[in-house]
């Protein structure tokens, strides 16, 4: 249509290159990290059949009562664009047989996850997340192991104002007797609690803690919590994980509230929340789900992981990534064919020793090639004119003859 001007859809947004070399300096970073920490790369696809998580992320979940992008193909299939990619991990590890290679498997991934969520600061409907699950342990020391990395990739990174929650969900047979504990406790306030809590009472009495509504929160404040009522093998492993945080020195809170948006969850449970973001307070956050991989198919596997939203990790940095500029610009003085084949092969050399180099791509005169070296931030225009070269330093305005041989030498003092 003529004239119509096209937006990116609601909820989704560009990353322009300002903010796109923020988000590489952080997954570069946290491919580093994993990788130290013996970690793998997975990448699994964009969307999933509808079931998946519809049976990994639970029925009555937000993500899946309201917030997945779910389509049928021309099949008649029913498939959705991936909320999370904690499910479709499990479904990879069973799909392809891992639990027959060295346990745990521990993988990360980074990559975009859908939710049709109302967007707001910190919120959009395509977001970025990166992960790490590690499957085939119930060890103490894998989800100590895990919130440590992201405790690391943060401080790495250096966001600012962060903060560990962390709980403990018990096991899912454990968690029974608690979770009638709490239904009763919630009929008996029903008067008090928001519409959506009080119709969820038998589906997911635990999302009640994470209600925004103040009368609920403040019948809340007296419900039984489920790290008090934690026995046995589960209160130890709780124990433990502390236990092990405490000796590396990660610091934490433990918060008897805390729920998370997800039904796999089993035993610890963990967020970071950082002061600097607002209403979408987590920047990151997991737990354990020892029952997921059983549940998607496959062999018990016990397993624990995050992910950590990019998008809020840059809200909080709140950086700026100026262009690098570039180390040299190629002008070409002559209009013969000559120079500017000259000038490309140069600057092939150039960058092939390491150094950023441009040419002109405009058809422009040698005026116009300065102007436009000054506007990329060129540090150095080499100059090709009458079958020599001149070398201009931008910064001093110093130009002098240089032999188009000596150029990387001249460019790095030999360094090269
Ligand atoms: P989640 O808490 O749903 O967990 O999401 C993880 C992170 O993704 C959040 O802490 C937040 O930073 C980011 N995030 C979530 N929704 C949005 C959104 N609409 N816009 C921007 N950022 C968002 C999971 O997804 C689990 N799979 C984590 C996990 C891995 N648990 C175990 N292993």
């Amino acid at each position: 249509m003529a004239g119509h001007k096209y937006q990116a859809p609601r909820g989704t947004f560009d990353v322009l290159p300002d903010v796109a070399r923020t988000r590489g300096r952080i997954e570069r970073t946290a491919a580093a990290i994993f990788a130290r920490a013996g970690y793998e790369p997975i990448a699994t696809p964009s969307f999933e059949d509808t079931e998946l998580f519809e049976r990994g992320v639970g029925h009555s979940t937000d993500i899946v009562r309201k917030e997945m992008f779910t389509f049928e193909d021309k099949g008649g299939r029913s498939l959705t664009l991936r909320p999370e990619g904690t499910a479709p991990i499990c479904r990879a590890y069973v799909e392809h047989g891992m639990q027959a290679l060295a346990q745990p498997v521990k993988l990360f991934y980074v990559g975009p996850f859908f939710r049709h969520e109302r967007p707001q600061a910190g919120r959009y409907r395509q977001f970025h997340q990166l992960g790490a699950e590690a499957i085939g342990t119930d060890s103490p020391i894998a989800d100590a192991e895990a919130i440590g990395l992201l405790a690391d990739l943060l401080a790495e990174l250096g966001v600012p104002g962060v903060e560990l929650r962390l709980g403990s969900l018990g096991s899912l047979d454990a968690r029974q007797a608690y979770l009638e504990e709490l239904k009763a406790y919630l009929r008996a306030h029903e008067t008090e609690l928001a519409k959506e809590v009080r119709e969820r009472i038998d589906a997911n009495p635990l999302r009640a803690f994470d209600s925004n509504d103040e009368g609920t929160r403040a019948a809340m404040a007296a419900a039984p919590k489920l790290v008090e009522r934690l026995e046995g093998e589960d209160a130890d492993h709780f124990a433990e994980v502390r236990a092990l945080l405490d000796a590396s020195g990660v610091e934490y809170t433990i918060d008897p509230t805390l729920v998370r948006g997800l039904d796999y969850y089993t035993r610890t449970i963990f967020s970071f929340v950082c002061d600097r973001l607002g209403a979408q307070s987590e920047i990151g956050g997991g737990g354990r789900y020892d029952g997921l991989v059983e549940q998607l198919g496959g062999r018990p596997a016990p397993a624990v992981g995050w992910a950590a939203g990019i998008e809020r990790i840059m809200l909080a940095l709140d950086e700026e990534s100026p262009a690098p500029g570039r180390d040299v610009f190629i002008a070409v003085a002559d209009e013969e064919s000559e120079g500017r084949s000259l000038a490309l092969i140069l600057a092939g050399e150039l960058r092939k020793a390491g150094l950023s180099a441009e040419v002109d791509l405009g058809g422009r005169g040698l005026k116009g090639q300065f102007k436009h070296a000054d506007r990329i931030g060129a540090r150095r225009v080499v100059i090709l004119e009458g079958g020599g070269a001149q070398l201009r330093d931008m910064s001093s305005g110093e130009q002098r003859p240089v032999d188009t041989g000596d150029l990387i030498a001249e460019i790095t003092g030999g360094q090269a």
